[in-house]
């Protein structure tokens, strides 16, 4: 069985100091731990500072990017491709509800991303997730999960991560309860396959991580705003050790 996986969000935020400092206070910290996986995607123009931290830490600390553009170069004003993160990165967050909702991407472009990205060698976090809490709001992760992975053969699931991510929960302080989660993770294990790692995301706290611990269908969590503090990030780390 894989560790526990907790991945960090940073989102539109950091400076470059502040990348530096908050990359440096999380690898020290995690520096002796073992028993969980930690991935830190800060924004892209922070990757290689980022990484230049964490080359120093062992195995248990790597770097992921939030998103990147399907094609490997060309004419891509301000994209950067699959290609390039694969330089710095092993993960790539891609379908989270922000880009889906600001950025118009549809399950047809995200899974030209999961698709190129696989094609790489690098391990998509695919991000589902449904707006609003109904009684059908299981089927509709489910069918965007379906939709997000469009021609992607059946054999590469296994490479996939799914980040259960309900809209609602994010950054909300409204975090879903644990059975609900784990029953939306055991829907997306039947797609994906019994050993797939799936996390949950959506107002993840040090104080309420227990709530995602022990569960058959959560493998880990995915963190925004409670990863941009060291010491809260560092405490959920340590909190999911063993906690699978
Ligand atoms: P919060 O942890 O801030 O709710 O964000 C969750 C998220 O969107 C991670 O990708």
């Amino acid at each position: 069985m894989s560790l526990p996986l907790v991945v960090a969000n940073w989102k539109m935020n950091t400076s470059l100091a502040d990348a530096s400092v908050l990359s440096t206070l999380i690898r020290n910290n995690l520096r002796n731990i073992s028993g969980v996986q930690v991935v830190l995607c800060p924004p892209n123009i922070w990757l290689q500072e980022v990484a230049s931290v964490l080359e120093i830490s062992g195995e248990t600390v790597s770097l992921g990017a939030q998103n990147c553009y399907p094609e490997a170069s060309g004419a891509y004003t301000g994209e950067i491709s699959v290609t390039m993160i694969k330089d710095l990165c092993r993960y790539c967050i891609v379908g989270h509800s922000e880009r889906r909702h600001y950025f118009k991407e549809t399950n047809e472009f995200i899974s030209e991303k999961v698709r190129a990205l696989l094609a790489n060698d690098l391990i998509p976090i695919l991000c589902v997730g449904e707006a609003h809490r109904a009684d059908n709001s299981v089927d509709l992760v489910i069918a965007q999960l379906k939709g997000s992975l469009d021609d992607v053969e059946k054999e590469d699931y296994g490479k996939i991560i799914v980040a259960y991510e309900p809209i609602w929960a994010i950054g909300t302080a409204d975090s879903a309860e644990s059975d609900y989660a784990d029953r939306v993770g055991q829907r997306i294990k039947q797609i994906m396959g019994a050993e797939a790692t799936v996390l949950y995301g959506g107002s993840v706290t040090a104080e309420n991580i227990e709530h995602f611990t022990g569960l058959d269908g959560i493998d880990g969590v995915l963190v925004g705003g409670a990863s941009l503090k060291a010491s809260e990030f560092v405490k959920i780390c340590e909190k999911m050790v063993g906690g699978k």
